[in-house]
C-alpha cells in the first residue's frame, strides 16, 4: 500500500524512553508535521551550509525527518528564498530535537494554573505542547521574526491551540502578560535580558540555553529570588542558535588568518585532544576567556592529525593555532595583540587546580550588578 506517511513521532520517542507519560497527550494532541513547514533545510555530508529540502519533491524524506528525533532547520539566513541552487550558509530558525524539547519542558516543572512565556515561537511546536497541557490562556510566545510568527500562529490554529503569540524582541520579554510563572527561551543568549527576572514572579523559573562563541552548549535554570535577582545552576547540554541580539556570525577562516601574517612560534606539552572538545573543559574554558572561539580541521588524509583554530573576536585581529602530528611537544603559532593560547592554557590550568568540575557544580547569578559565573556556591564567583 503507498500514500502519505503518518505521524509515528510519540511510539518512537516513547519507544526511546524520552516521552514522560504527563507529556504523551500533548506530544498527540500537536502533530508535528503541522508546524514543520514544506521546505526545510538539510545538511550534505562533506558540504558546508543547508540545502532545501521540499516536502512536495521528496515527502519520505520530509516524514523521514518529521518522525525522527532530531532538529529540523526550518529557516536560514533570516529567510533566503528557497531556489534551486540556493544554498543556506546560517540555520537562522529550526523545529528543536523532540526529546531535547521535552527535557527542558520536563526542567520547567510545569503545573496547572502556570502562566508561562516562551522567547522564540519558531515553528510553534513547543508552544503547542505547553497550550496541551496548560490551556491557550497559559501560554505567551515572543518571535522576532514577522513571518515566523505568522506561520507559527497559522499552524497552532491548525492543531487546535491559540496561545498569545507576539511578534517582537524576546529580550524585551512581553511585559503586558507579567508576571510569569516560568520563562523558557529556546534560543542561547551570552546574557540574561534584564527582563526575564523582571517580568518573572519571585520563585519563578528561567530556564534557557546559554553559552557563547567558544561553547554554546548549556542549558541554565535560574530561580527568582524576591529581591528580583535570580540565581540557580547549570543543568545539562543544550545547544541552540543564538538569540538574534547575542548572535555571533563566523566568517570563513581566511577572514581571520591571513597569508602573509607573521605569529610567534613555540610549543607546549599539554595535548590538544585533552583540552578541546569535552562539554565540561569546553564550558569551564569558556568562562574564563572571552571572545574566542575554536574549530578543529582534521588532516584531509588518514593520519589522524589535525590543527585547532583559535580566533579572537574582540576587535584587533588575533588568532592562535596548534597543530596535533602525534605526540609532544605541540607546535603552536599566535598572531596579534592577544596571546590566545596563553589565554586557553591559564584557563584549562585553572580547571585542573579546581578539581576538574563538571558543567553541573557551575551556576550564575544575575541582578542590578551583571551576571556573575559562580563555581560550587553563589558565594565563589570564577
Ligand atoms: C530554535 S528556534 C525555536 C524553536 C521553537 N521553540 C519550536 O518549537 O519550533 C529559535 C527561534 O528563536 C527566534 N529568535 C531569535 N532571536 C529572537 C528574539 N530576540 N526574540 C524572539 N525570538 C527570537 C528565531 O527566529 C527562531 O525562530
Amino acid at each position: 500500500m503507498t500514500g502519505e506517511p503518518s505521524y509515528i513521532l510519540p511510539a518512537e520517542l516513547e519507544a526511546a524512553g524520552v516521552l514522560a507519560p504527563e507529556w504523551r497527550k500533548a506530544v498527540e494532541a500537536a502533530p508535528r508535521h503541522l508546524f514543520i513547514p514544506p521546505t526545510i533545510w538539510v545538511s550534505r555530508p562533506g558540504h558546508r551550509g543547508w540545502y532545501p529540502l521540499a516536502r512536495q519533491d521528496d515527502s519520505a524524506a520530509w516524514w523521514g525527518l518529521v518522525n525522527r528525533d532530531g532538529y529540523i532547520v526550518t529557516q536560514v539566513d533570516d529567510d533566503r528564498p528557497a531556489e534551486p541552487g540556493v544554498v543556506g550558509e546560517y540555520s537562522t530558525s529550526s523545529a528543536s530535537q523532540p526529546s531535547l524539547v521535552l527535557r527542558m519542558l520536563a526542567e520547567l516543572d510545569l503545573e496547572p494554573g502556570m502562566r508561562v512565556l516562551e522567547v522564540g515561537t519558531g515553528t510553534g511546536w513547543n508552544a503547542a505542547l505547553m497550550c496541551a497541557r496548560l490551556g491557550d490562556n497559559a501560554v505567551t510566545t515572543v518571535e522576532v521574526d514577522g513571518e515566523l510568527a505568522a506561520a507559527a500562529r497559522i499552524a497552532l490554529g491548525r492543531a487546535g491551540f491559540s496561545p498569545t503569540v507576539v511578534t517582537g524582541d524576546g529580550a524585551a520579554g512581553y511585559a503586558p502578560g507579567a508576571p510569569y510563572d516560568r520563562i523558557i527561551a529556546t534560543a542561547s543568549v551570552q546574557a540574561i535580558p534584564a527582563a526575564w527576572p523582571a517580568q518573572a514572579r519571585p520563585g519563578g523559573i528561567i530556564l534557557t540555553p546559554y553559552g557563547d562563541a567558544y561553547h554554546n552548549d548549556a542549558l541554565l535554570k535560574l530561580t527568582v529570588n524576591d529581591d528580583g535577582t535570580a540565581s540557580g545552576r547549570f543543568v545539562g547540554r543544550a545547544a541552540f542558535m543564538w538569540l538574534r541580539r547575542d548572535r555571533v556570525l563566523l566568517g570563513p577562516l581566511r577572514e581571520y588568518v591571513h597569508a602573509d601574517d607573521h605569529p610567534d612560534r613555540k610549543t607546549t606539552e599539554l595535548d590538544p585532544r585533552e583540552v578541546f572538545g569535552d562539554p565540561d573543559i569546553d564550558f569551564a574554558v569558556a568562562t574564563r576567556v572571552s571572545d574566542v572561539s575554536w574549530h578543529r580541521v582534521d588532516a584531509a588524509d588518514e593520519s589522524g592529525e589535525f590543527t585547532v583554530w583559535l580566533l579572537g573576536l574582540s576587535g584587533e585581529r588575533s588568532w592562535a593555532s596548534i597543530d596535533f602530528e602525534g605526540h609532544s611537544p605541540y607546535a603552536v603559532e599566535q598572531y596579534g595583540p592577544r596571546r590566545l593560547w596563553d589565554e586557553i592554557e591559564a584557563a584549562y590550568g585553572w580547571w585542573i587546580e579546581a578539581g576538574r568540575p563538571t558543567t553541573d557544580r557551575f551556576g550564575l547569578t544575575v541582578g542590578p550588578d551583571g551576571q556573575h559565573v559562580w563555581l560550587n556556591s553563589p558565594h565563589n564567583p570564577v
